[in-house]
């Protein structure tokens, strides 16, 4: 029989205690971390959310209670009643808070047994990660998942203060709602009292955060459920969480401004960080043909090198018809990596490259009188240095070049850039913070399946206005008024000024392809909204999931989400998603397909 709670009460959490304590009498409650009986004396590590406290059983002081005390395994729920006492000398642990103390028990109460854990309650387990997440609820016992959720819990509180201060209304916004466009798959769920009709789950807050600013409500933030119907990675799953803002009467900078306040102040409170502000800015252009990338990791060079006019008239084929065909040849300089990596290294590199749709690899291994290449037979000595004198080849560099459309030729760098960058070290500090914003993003981009354009953020960002003619003329090059805040490689946030006016939001709407009735139908109360006076407005939403994640030096977002989903968006411990009773079904007018 277990016993319950009656007539006790907790004094305070396990490490609440110190020295000062000693001679009181607590109470404290928990689980067995662990226990050592050593016959006459026992030890237990009594664990709860705040860490460890030794509690200890000795025959001669009560053996009803020793004896007791000796059926306890891992895992047991314990309350224990006892005088804090201090730790013989050679028992005492430096590296532990209590670890100058113990408590000689007096009463114990058995509240809960528990079967031998499938997984350990220790940090560093080697537990592959379905059998935790099967049993996370165990595996959140864990000191290091326990200080994980606690970081995102200081996190999301450092951000509401910081709104509450500065005169942020938190608003919340419907779960049950109609199709939002962020660009990915709705989840749908059936009305049972519409039959044939469907909510969809929020892609996000936007149309609504901007209908507050439409009500006059100025400045809105909300720590916002998202749910998104893709592709899931280490940095995204199908429901996740944004801290979402959104401002009336502001233009980029305002935004930019205030928002770097409010990551400065979480990144002093929660690493400790000062970041100095102002935060680097690229535009995407710069961002790309430096980086290679929309999200670059500015934490080291190895910069993109464009030698397209080096080589437009070589004779080496893959490079010339690559700038025939308005694509480019670049490169990166892998400093010092001549000698690191073999030719069988190098032909990984280029296997690497292909998974983001190079053809190829070129290279050149610069040594102190002369270079190795896998083109440069096909060039002419001063074509050969002129490119190593443009990538700034010294001896022992690694150049490392890839012809093709310039889409394929930034992707497959700007990541073999980050791939050499982590199998050298370069990065190996857990404690850089490399932030920056990405701005002047396109408005739009050419969706080649479907043959349109489409809103590269989404179909409610503002172009910029040095570029409303070209809406008309040349919609490819329009910028869009958005940005992105990057950190370590990592897209954190990002946000736009929007759209508000109802013309120039209906001419959006006709450059993506939608007609009058569908934009009507889908979109008609923004659309309607615009029309009763509507402020210029524009905010950002971060991933909640991915700041914690990088914040906590984790390497997947599963690790930062208390139930999380794996790779088929299912959860392995509630076994979701199910079939369900087919009398639910009926009454949602639902036919089930075997
Ligand atoms: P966006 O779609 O860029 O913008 O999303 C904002 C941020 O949310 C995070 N994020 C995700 N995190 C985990 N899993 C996912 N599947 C996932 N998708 C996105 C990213 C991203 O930067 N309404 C706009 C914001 C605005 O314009 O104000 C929006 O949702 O960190
Ligand atoms: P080949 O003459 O086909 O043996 O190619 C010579 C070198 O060029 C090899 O190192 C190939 O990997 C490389 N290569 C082939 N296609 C490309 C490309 N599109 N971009 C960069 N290098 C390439």
């Amino acid at each position: 029989m277990t016993e319950n709670l009656k007539g006790l009460k907790r004094t305070a959490l396990c490490t609440a205690f110190n020295e000062a304590d000693i001679g009181k009498t607590v109470t404290v409650m928990g689980w067995v971390h662990n226990y050592r009986n050593l016959g006459g004396v026992l030890f237990v590590d009594l664990r709860d959310r705040s860490g460890i406290l030794q509690i200890t059983f000795r025959s001669e002081r009560n053996g009803e209670l020793f004896d007791k005390a000796s059926q306890l395994r891992n895992e047991f729920v314990i309350a224990a009643t006892g005088v804090v006492s201090p730790r013989d000398q050679e028992a005492i642990n430096e590296n532990m808070v209590t670890g100058k103390i113990e408590v000689l028990c007096d009463e114990l109460r058995i509240l809960s047994k528990a079967q031998t854990p499938p997984i350990y309650v220790e940090d560093n387990t080697n537990t592959n990660e379905a059998v935790r997440l099967k049993y996370r609820y165990i595996d959140l016992r864990r000191p290091e998942m326990q200080h994980v959720l606690m970081t995102r819990h200081k996190i999301v509180q450092s951000a509401r203060e910081f709104f509450n201060k500065n005169g942020f209304l938190e608003i919340e916004t419907p779960m049950l709602t109609k199709s939002t466009p962020e660009g990915a798959r709705d989840y749908l769920v059936p009305s049972r009292v519409n039959p044939g009709t469907y909510y969809a789950l929020p892609q996000s807050p936007q149309i609504f955060k901007q209908l507050l600013m439409v009500s006059g409500l100025d400045r809105y933030y909300q720590i916002a459920r998202c749910f998104r119907d893709e592709d899931l990675r280490a940095d995204r799953q199908p429901e996740f969480t944004q801290i979402d803002v959104e401002m009336s009467f502001v233009n980029t900078d305002d935004i930019i401004e205030i928002n770097e306040k409010l990551i400065a102040k979480i990144f002093k409170e929660i690493v400790n960080v000062d970041v100095k502000l102002p935060l680097p800015r690229l535009t995407y252009k710069e961002a790309m043909d430096r980086f290679g990338s929309d999200k670059p990791h500015i934490g080291f060079g190895m910069e993109l090198v464009d030698v397209s006019d080096l080589v437009a008239d070589c004779d080496f084929k893959v490079f010339r018809s690559a700038v025939e065909s308005k694509g480019s040849v670049r490169c990166i300089n892998a400093k010092g990596c001549a000698d690191l990596f073999s030719r069988k290294q190098i032909d990984a590199l280029g296997e690497f490259v292909k998974t983001f749709k190079a053809k190829g690899l070129a290279w050149i291994s610069i040594g102190a009188n002369e270079h190795k290449s896998s083109f440069a037979k096909f060039l002419k000595q001063e074509e050969v240095d002129a490119i190593i004198k443009k990538a700034d080849g010294q001896p022992g560099d690694l150049l490392l070049f890839v012809a093709d459309s310039n889409k394929v030729v930034y992707d497959s760098l700007g990541n073999l850039r980050l791939e050499i960058a982590r199998k050298t070290g370069l990065l190996d500090d857990q404690n850089v913070y490399n932030l920056l914003w990405v701005t002047e993003f396109p408005l739009l981009e050419y969706d080649e399946e479907e043959k349109r354009y489409v809103a590269m953020h989404h179909p409610f960002t503002s172009p910029m206005d040095e570029d409303l003619e070209l809406l008309d003329t040349d919609p490819s090059k329009v910028r869009a008024k958005a940005y992105d805040i990057v950190l370590n490689g990592t897209e954190l946030g990002g946000g736009s000024i929007r759209i508000h006016s109802t013309e120039m939001q209906n001419k959006m709407f006709s450059l993506l392809g939608f007609s009058q009735e569908d934009a009507q139908s889908r979109f008609g109360f923004l659309l309607d909204a615009f029309k009763y006076g509507t402020p210029p407005h524009g905010g950002i939403a971060y991933g909640l999931d991915r700041l914690t994640m990088l914040l906590t030096g984790r390497k997947s977002i599963r690790d930062v989400i208390a139930f999380p989903k794996v790779q088929n968006a299912s959860c392995l411990m509630s076994g979701a998603p199910d079939k369900v009773d087919p009398k639910q079904l009926d009454e949602l007018k639902i036919k089930n397909i075997e």
